[in-house]
């Protein structure tokens, strides 16, 4: 081994702390120097779409917090929780290398003194279609473990992908509905060279599938090239049909919404900022992509 790689490993240990006291310690000192404080959540098993958030706050903030927390109240399958990657000390290497100031990586304990309880939200027409429908309870459980990590890190800036949209659009709602003096920044989603949206899920493919998979985008591009001359139905039964022929697909859902309600719409108005969403299961695993279709 490399003996001054080992040095760097052992001396360059990245600040991580579990508790929501030591947080609040180390944000002390921060805003006495009226720093602003980014706040990446995240449930580990990092990618590039991940780091891309941590640049990103990097560039708006003078301290960027990232946690790392395997949220149980936001699965409705255990067996989904069980398989769920785990990968604390690669991610941690990972945080390091990319200049991260402080890791929080807090125990169900920790963020669930009480027991694994959520709470119950109302966001109106947010939760009544895609993920809402398909994994009921699943956004309470964001909206809990996100309000307490919120308590915990109180960011002045606070970084989502736009991967997961629904819930970009749940935790802005969130923020206003508790009046939190967070500002939440949206973030492009990012591709493997494939096409595929990174998700921590992937890796849970085989390279087959990882392959196959990228259909999902290369269908929604074609869906968008269409939307100004085709009604929805049709551009949605297209998008099946592409489906079709790829091995181990098992199409979800294929919508198309405004992006500020979130709910379907039938008719195509460039007026309105619209987005078509899927949901496409490889070898059993989720996959989400979605894609603006008049940017
Ligand atoms: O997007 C995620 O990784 C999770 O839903 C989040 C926001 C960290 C809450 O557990």
């Amino acid at each position: 081994m490399n003996r001054r790689a080992s040095r760097i490993d052992i001396y360059n240990i990245l600040e991580t702390v579990s508790s929501s006291e030591q947080v609040q310690l180390q944000l002390k000192s921060w805003r006495a120097e009226s720093m602003r404080i980014g706040f990446v959540p995240t449930m580990g098993a990092l990618h590039e779409g991940h780091i891309s958030l941590l640049r990103k706050a990097q560039e708006q903030c003078q301290k960027v917090i990232v946690s790392i927390f395997v949220n149980p109240t936001q699965f409705n399958d255990a067996k989904d929780l069980s398989n769920y990657p785990r990968t604390l000390e690669r991610d941690s290497r990972l945080l390091e290398a990319n200049g991260l100031d402080l890791l929080f990586v807090p125990s169900a304990k920790e963020m669930y003194p009480n027991g694994l309880q959520k709470e119950t939200y109302e966001f109106g027409s947010l939760t009544v279609g895609m993920e809402a429908a398909n994994r009921p309870g699943h956004f309470d459980g964001v909206a809990t473990v996100v309000s307490h990590l919120f308590d915990a890190c109180s960011p002045d800036v606070a970084f989502f992908g736009e991967k997961d949209f629904q819930q970009l659009q749940i935790i802005r709602a969130l923020v206003s509905l508790q009046n939190r003096p967070i500002e939440i920044v949206g973030c492009p989603i990012m591709r493997e060279e494939s096409g595929l949206a990174m998700s921590s899920r992937n890796q849970l493919l085989s390279p087959e599938a990882r392959q196959n998979a990228a259909v999902i985008y290369k269908s929604l591009k074609e869906l968008r090239e269409q939307a100004h001359k085709v009604e929805p139905k049709k551009l949605k039964e297209d998008f099946k049909e592409k489906l079709k022929g790829i091995p181990n697909a098992e199409l979800e859902y294929i919508k198309i919404c405004d992006e500020r309600g979130l709910l379907e719409v039938n008719e195509l108005n460039s007026n309105e900022q619209l987005r078509a969403f899927a949901v496409v299961r490889f070898e059993g695993v989720r996959l989400l992509d979605n894609l603006s279709l008049f940017p």
